[in-house]
């Protein structure tokens, strides 16, 4: 009885020390029923001897009263902005003044992600959490310790030996996973939806009830400490976020320190291509002199100091007018409506059009025709329209509606009952439909025909020259001769695209028919089995859903697109367009080592290029998918691997296999290489 107080701290430490590995390393060391069990032992303690309940216990996440929601907190050092950089020249001119002022380059820079959050302070006395506040005005902030306290990557004791007085600077975001989930359960309950994973994080960090917050998928960063006292001596921000990492703080994995302006240079450049692979929103690269005393002797403007700068990305939301909305009619019929828009600069583009994805969606955003709109393009990403930004006041055009006929061959356009979209009812002879259809049937996931681009395509179906894909393959040079723009060489290289599709793997072809819900994955498991059209064409739907990842759905789909009489006519016809309709036999059984296993690989290998490593892996009876989940038995990492993919895997536990591992895999099967699955 008396030993209560002894084990209480024994439990808070041992806790702590595994929620730090969970929530801040990524890395449990315990299972969630020995956890549990330790967090009941604490509970009960706590419960029998309310004396020994202190605001640092793990338990005091939420609901302890510490201090006054949002009252102002004067911060003990001022917090400054930062000068921005929007071109290597500005980073040049940037290390120039610091050269002049130090007579000397710096010596060194640190490189951080800048995490597009909510700026915060906590304050550590002798290890705990005192209070933690807005950025604010950057003299007084607001008090959020309330608030703070709730997420699991904040400490409440910072571990080991910790200084008297720690006052570190970090910024608070939300997962990107975390704001989709959010949205989307707004979305149900008829709730405003946030515009972005920023807007969001700042919402539920400024929540009047603690549980709000604590529902939210918050996690932090911490990039800076402001005051450290009675610790120790430190030379470099390098060792500082090192430090801070030390005493269980989250300093951000991305982080890098660069000798020169070479290595920040190609850092940025990196981060321009890869940020939208991260799990959470960034605008930017913060770039910082390494050396604490080059720093002190830099000093700061009255707005920002001198010695770091934000390296801006291209802005991925700008506003513009809605000039128009218009529909497409996609390869399986599917009216899709789109913004014609004002032109805007935004994410890097020219941008004078945008996805509205759905007829839903639409009317869910409810932009109308003349409003002004956000439009986003991040990255890789189609550009859309994230909404309107309304003038109270301002007379507006009334909700959009889809057209009761197709723009392109004037037959009806039907929503059926129940179903999400609406359709053109003409069938593949709408010239919008065989367009998207032709235009994908050439591409890169289809028949990957060199030179047939999606102008090509559009010029020859419009004076009639092919009016299908079949077509493509009887083209010869006298249909291009005549053409503005077409020489010799193109002509030659055309063709000769088109030559080299009529060998491609079966398995392309049966994705570049379009057979709805037949993809990659799909074709190749089809094609490993019947290894020709004509076998496909006699299976049954039972035999198809009779293959191991082969469901129903797609099963009936392909009997049912088989059944259709004009399907094996395009299949007769492409046949007689020398286009090969079997592969090749193989000279010996390859054993089925990844028999029931579902692989992801990420990242270059050496020994294959993509096409082989999706070969390898079906040839011996797996499966290769994309994207990590709980049903993925492992995934390889070869050169430069997807961050997301990565930590994903990491999270769930899922194997992570180098190049060799997975080319002994590919030999052995799991034994010895994977974990026995329970
Ligand atoms: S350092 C003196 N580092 O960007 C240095 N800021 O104006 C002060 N931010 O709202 C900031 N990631 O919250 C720094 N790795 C990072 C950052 C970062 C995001 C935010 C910061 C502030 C703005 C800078």
């Amino acid at each position: 009885m008396s030993d209560a107080p002894h084990r209480v701290e024994e439990l808070r430490a041992e806790i702590r020390l595994y929620d730090h590995h969970y929530y801040i390393l990524d890395a449990p060391l315990i299972d969630d029923a020995g956890y549990d069990e330790l967090w009941r032992e604490l509970e009960r303690l706590e419960t029998e001897h309310p004396d020994l309940v202190t605001v640092d216990s793990p338990t005091q996440r939420v609901g302890a009263p510490v201090s006054e929601l949002f009252s102002p907190v004067q911060h003990l050092r001022p917090l400054f902005s930062l000068d921005n950089a929007v071109s290597t020249d500005e980073l040049e001119a940037w290390e120039q003044r610091m050269e002049r002022m130090l007579g000397r380059s710096p010596e060194g820079y640190v490189c951080e992600p800048k995490v597009d959050g909510l700026a915060v302070v906590l304050t550590y006395r002798e290890g705990v959490l005192e209070v933690a506040a807005t950025r604010g005005s950057g003299e007084v902030g607001e008090d959020i310790t309330a608030n703070l306290r709730t997420l699991s990557s904040v400490p409440l004791r910072l571990l080991g030996d910790a200084p008297s007085l720690l006052e570190v600077r970090g910024e608070v975001y939300m997962t990107l996973d975390g704001f989709d989930e959010l949205n989307r359960s707004r979305r149900e309950a008829e709730q405003p939806t946030f515009a972005n994973a920023r807007n969001a994080a700042a919402g539920s960090v400024r929540q009047k009830d603690p549980t709000v917050t604590a529902s939210r998928a918050l996690e932090i960063w911490v990039y800076q400490a402001g005051v450290l006292e009675g610790g120790p001596s430190l030379r470099r921000h390098w060792e500082v976020l090192d430090y801070l990492q030390s005493l269980g703080l989250r300093v951000n994995p991305g982080s890098i320190p660069a000798p020169g302006l070479g290595e920040v240079k190609a850092y940025v450049k990196k981060m321009l291509d890869e940020h939208h692979r991260l799990p959470y929103q960034t605008d930017g690269v913060v770039v910082k002199v390494d050396s604490l005393a080059d720093q002190d002797e830099l000093g700061a403007t009255a707005r920002a100091p001198r010695w770091a700068v934000a390296y801006k990305f291209p802005p991925e939301e700008r506003v513009t007018t809605l000039r128009g909305i218009q529909i497409n009619i996609g390869r399986t019929g599917a009216a899709t409506p789109f913004a014609v828009l004002e032109p805007v600069f935004v994410g890097g583009a020219n941008v004078g059009m945008a996805t509205l994805h759905n007829e839903d969606q639409v009317h869910q955003k409810d932009v109308r025709v003349g409003d002004r709109v956000v439009v986003r393009r991040a990255g890789d990403v189609i550009p859309e329209v994230v909404g309107p930004v309304l003038t109270p006041g301002k007379d507006r055009a009334p909700p959009w509606e889809m057209p009761k006929e197709c723009p392109f061959c004037e037959s009806p356009i039907e929503r059926p009952e129940g179903e999400a979209v609406a359709r053109c009812t003409r069938g593949l002879t709408c010239p919008s439909r065989l367009r998207e259809w032709l235009f994908h049937f050439s591409s890169r996931g289809g028949m990957d025909i060199e030179g047939l681009g999606y102008k090509t395509v559009d010029m020859l179906l419009r004076d009639g020259t092919i009016k299908g894909p079949a077509d493509v393959f009887f083209l010869g040079p006298e249909h291009f001769e005549e053409r503005q723009g077409w020489k010799d060489k193109s002509i030659q290289n055309l063709l000769e695209g088109i030559d080299a599709a009529r060998r491609r793997p079966l398995w392309r072809l049966l994705v570049a028919l379009g057979i709805r819900h037949v993809g990659p994955g799909g074709a190749r498991l089809i094609t490993a089995r019947y290894r020709s059209m004509d076998r496909i064409a006699a299976a049954t739907e039972e035999d198809l859903a009779a293959i191991d990842g082969i469901g129903e759905t797609i099963a009936g789909s392909v009997t049912e697109w088989m059944d259709d009489p004009d399907n094996r006519e395009l299949l007769a016809r492409l046949g007689e367009g020398r286009v090969s309709l079997a592969d090749p036999e193989p000279a010996e059984e390859i054993p089925q080592t990844l028999s029931g296993l579902t692989l992801v690989v990420t990242g270059g290998l050496e020994s294959m290029n993509r096409d082989g490593v999706q070969n390898a892996i079906t040839a011996r009876g797996g499966r290769a998918v994309s994207s990590v989940s709980s049903k993925t038995s492992a995934l390889v990492a070869g050169a430069s691997p997807g961050a997301s993919k990565l930590a994903k895997a990491e999270q769930i536990g899922t194997p992570i296999l180098t190049e060799e591992q997975f080319l002994s895999l590919l030999e052995q099967g799991p034994g010895g290489i994977l974990p026995d699955r329970v």
